[in-house]
Parts: structure tokens; sequence; C-alpha cells
């Protein structure tokens, strides 16, 4: 199996790569630190997802942040700002929207592809008791309309791909170091079985779906 890993220099990126690679597939990793690889430009994104030669059946988009350029997790409406809201949109949802589109020439049409992208419990409206956190439930919430859009799209195209929106658990990688408290926690190769568990039993019936760590649909 050929599978692209994007974000590969991330917690749980770098655990799908070695979880795929000891499993004998065909790994091929970008991140943005070893690869200039940014998903906050297109040209960028463009260029590297077009020096890569088709097909994969698999590609994951692993990356993401929660904290950006100095913007901690809002508490209050009162922290809410404009350039923190901007900041999470090009990276947590526009960014992997691109690699979808760009993505596109990489997918096999006799075979079934496995696109999946980490999104995040908190991005969900229906499971949202709690508050807090605007920009970066807000963009998670986008990325999903996004992703399932596209979803319903490629399908006419490519009846056999499978694209989901991910929840990886709370893992403890260095996004969660500051954030996770007294939350349990999993290691990133426990999260990158489950997911590889969740993605690949996933059939194209579901694609445009959003799963948790355990393949349990979340609601919107
Ligand atoms: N950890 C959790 O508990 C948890 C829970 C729910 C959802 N998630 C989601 O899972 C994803 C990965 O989280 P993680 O815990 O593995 O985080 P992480 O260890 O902090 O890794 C983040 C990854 O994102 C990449 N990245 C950041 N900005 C980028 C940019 N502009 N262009 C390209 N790559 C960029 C980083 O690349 P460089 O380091 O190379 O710059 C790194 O590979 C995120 O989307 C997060 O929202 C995580």
């Amino acid at each position: 199996m050929r599978a692209l890993i994007l974000g590969a220099s991330g917690g749980i990126g770098a655990a799908l790569v070695a979880k795929l690679t000891a499993r004998g597939d065909d790994v091929t990793a970008l991140s943005r630190s070893t690869d200039g690889f940014d998903l906050t430009d297109e040209g960028s994104i463009a260029h590297h997802l077009g020096a890569v030669s088709a097909p994969f059946d698999m590609v994951f988009v692993a990356t993401g942040a929660l904290e950006l350029q100095g913007h901690a997790p809002e508490k209050t409406l009162r922290s809410l700002d404009p350039a923190a809201l901007a900041a999470q949109f090009a990276l947590n949802a526009t960014g992997p929207a691109l690699v979808l589109k760009h993505a596109l020439r990489l997918f096999p049409r006799d075979r079934s592809c496995h696109f999946g992208v980490l999104s995040a419990r908190v991005g969900s409206i229906g499971d949202n008791g709690l508050g807090g956190w605007y920009a970066y439930r807000a963009a998670k919430a986008a990325l999903n309309q996004l992703i399932h859009t596209a979803a319903i799209e490629i399908g006419r195209s490519y009846p056999k791909a499978v694209i989901a929106c991910l929840h990886p658990g709370t893992v403890a990688t260095p996004l969660t170091q500051k954030y996770a408290g007294n939350h349990p926690t999993v290691s990133p190769e426990v999260a990158a079985a489950n997911l590889l568990g969740v993605l690949e039993g996933l059939t194209p019936a579901q694609t445009g779906g959003f799963f948790d760590w355990q393949g349990k649909a979340i609601p919107w």
C-alpha cells in the first residue's frame, strides 16, 4: 500500500509514519519543518503534492495547531480576536481543504483511496456543552463542512473514495502539553493504531463522515 502523510513531524503524524512503515507500507512523509510544506500557502501545497507520483491508497492530513501565533484558546468572548480567528481558519480549515483539492490527482480510480484529516471533537456544534475555544472550535467545524461538501462531489467521480474527518482522542503530543490537564491521554502510537483501524475500516458509503478514534460517528 502507498501512503502519503502530511504533517509527518507532528506527534500523531510521526506515529502514523512509524506504524505504516513498520507494517511494510510504502510511505511518503511531508512536513513543514523538514520539507518546507506549508499548509497556509496554496503554492507550497500545490508544489509539494505536484511533485509526488500517483496513485496513493491513503492520504492522511495530520497537521494542525491549537495555539497559533501566540493566541491561546479563548476562555471568554472578550478574548475573541479577528487575527486569531483568521490564523485558525487558515491552518485548520482552509489548509486541509486545499490539500484535498490538490491531492485529488493522486487518487486511484479503479480502487479505494482513504483520505483522512485530523479534526477534533470540540469542532462538533452538537457536542459543545462547555463553550470556550472559539477559534479552534469554529475552524474545526468549518473543516468538517469543507471536507463533507468535497466528499459529496468527489464521490460522483471517485465512487470508491473514502474521505473522513477524524477525532484522535486526547493524545500526548506537543499540541496538548499545556492543555490536557487531568484529562487522560493516550500515546501517539496508540492513537495512530486507532486512527488507521478506523480509516481503513470505513466504506465508500460512509464517505464525508466525522468519526472518533473508536469509529463512532460524532454529531456535526
Ligand atoms: N493531540 C490531541 O489530543 C488532538 C486532539 C484532537 C485533535 N487533534 C488534531 O490532530 C492534529 C495533529 O495534532 P498533534 O497532536 O499531532 O499536534 P503536533 O504534535 O503539534 O503536530 C502538529 C503538526 O502540524 C504541523 N503544522 C503546523 N502548522 C503547519 C503549517 N503551517 N504547515 C504545515 N504543517 C504545519 C506541524 O509541522 P512542523 O512541526 O513541521 O512545523 C506538525 O507536523 C491537529 O489538527 C489537532 O487539532 C489533536
